[in-house]
């Protein structure tokens, strides 16, 4: 009976390769719950070292406040001393109040400067003797249609003007803004922290909060998206480097809060970021949200995941229907041309 079965499988090839993709899914969801029973028996909730890198202000500082209310170790940075301040003594009300003490620091830095990250890591070092779980937050926005970064209305009619030298050189700025922001940033913090997570956590674990533009192209999203996704494609090369680390990749959707007041692009003389799509304050996925997806994602040692779940179809289908999926993304950024 059981041979007839088998034999039948082999004849009839979807069968054989239902059967394939059932056995694969299988092993991944009993390998995925393997790796998290072991990350919580390696790093308890409550002695897990936590860095969050961009935490003054969106979702790295909710991810601090609920670190911190987990009674997690956490170290906050950001370069704005005032908010940093304000963000220490928020966790160490909500660590005191789960009982726990002493457990939150709070460091100026810039992620793309080297000196700042060198002693960071020397603070983290003599605070906690090591790190488990890395976390990066920090980014830069940028929004404008590329050509009106260099002064060029492409929707002004009449014969069209040329960019010239001075449009040039400020589109050219807000490149090495958003490089420094979105690329530099990561890059100094992979090769400062990598090594010393392997030689540090019995779990190490790295969370990089990329976006769904690193993966799916959108209009006034030129200089964010290829930066986003440089930091995104070099943390995914990086976790093949270095298998002992959990590499967790978020790719979210518009999140509320004032992450465009940050824009590195605004045309020569404008006064404020142009802002063309939906308000992400009404629009916008809630920040308490996007930090719970992260913490269960860094918890269960997941590897990508887009939030919303069905960014993922649309990244698919992007390959699949192209000139559909720019069409969306054309009134989302309500982009007409
Ligand atoms: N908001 C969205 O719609 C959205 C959507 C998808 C993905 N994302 C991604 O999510 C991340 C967080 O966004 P958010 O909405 O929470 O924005 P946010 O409120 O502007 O937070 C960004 C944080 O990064 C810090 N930061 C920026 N550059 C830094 C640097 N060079 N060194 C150290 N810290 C730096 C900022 O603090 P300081 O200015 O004090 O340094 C701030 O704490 C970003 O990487 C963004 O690309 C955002």
């Amino acid at each position: 009976m059981l041979s007839s079965m088998l034999t039948g499988v082999s004849q009839t090839p979807s069968l054989s390769i239902a059967a394939g993709i059932l056995a694969v899914s299988l092993s991944t969801i009993y390998l995925l719950q393997f790796q998290w029973s072991c990350r919580t028996s390696k790093v308890p909730l409550a002695q897990e070292r936590v860095l969050i890198l961009g935490a003054t202000s969106g979702v790295g500082r909710t991810l601090a406040h609920k670190y911190a209310s987990r009674g997690a170790f956490v170290c906050v940075v950001g370069r704005r001393t005032a908010m940093l301040d304000e963000v220490v003594q928020e966790c160490e009300a909500l660590s005191s109040q789960g009982g726990f003490k002493d457990r939150i620091l709070g460091i100026r830095g810039d992620c793309s400067d080297v000196q700042d990250m060198l002693t960071l890591r020397d603070a983290v070092q003599d605070a906690w003797s090591g790190l488990d779980t890395l976390i990066l937050t920090a980014g830069v926005s940028a929004l404008q249609p590329l050509m009106s970064v260099a002064g060029i209305d492409m929707s002004a009619p009449g014969p069209r003007s040329q960019a010239n030298a001075e449009g040039i050189q400020h589109a050219v700025k807000a490149a090495n803004a958003a490089v420094n922001g979105n690329f530099i940033g990561p890059y100094v913090v992979a090769i400062t922290f990598i090594p010393f997570l392997t030689s540090t956590s019995p779990s190490p674990s790295i969370m990089l909060l990329s976006s769904v533009a690193a993966v799916i192209p959108a209009p006034t999203r030129t200089l964010y998206a290829s930066t986003k996704s440089a930091s995104l494609l070099l943390y995914q090369a990086l976790s093949i480097e270095h298998p002992s680390i959990a590499f967790t990749f978020i790719l979210p959707g518009t999140i509320e809060g004032d992450f465009r007041a940050s824009a590195v692009d605004n045309p020569p003389g404008a006064p404020a970021p142009k802002i063309h799509e939906a308000d992400p304050n009404k629009h916008g996925l809630k920040r308490e949200a996007v930090a719970d997806r992260c913490m269960r994602a860094i918890d269960k040692a997941e590897k990508m995941i887009f939030t919303p779940g069905y960014f993922r179809a649309g990244h698919i289908s992007y390959w699949v229907w192209p000139t559909f999926i720019e069409w969306r993304a054309r009134v989302k950024y309500n982009f007409k041309h």
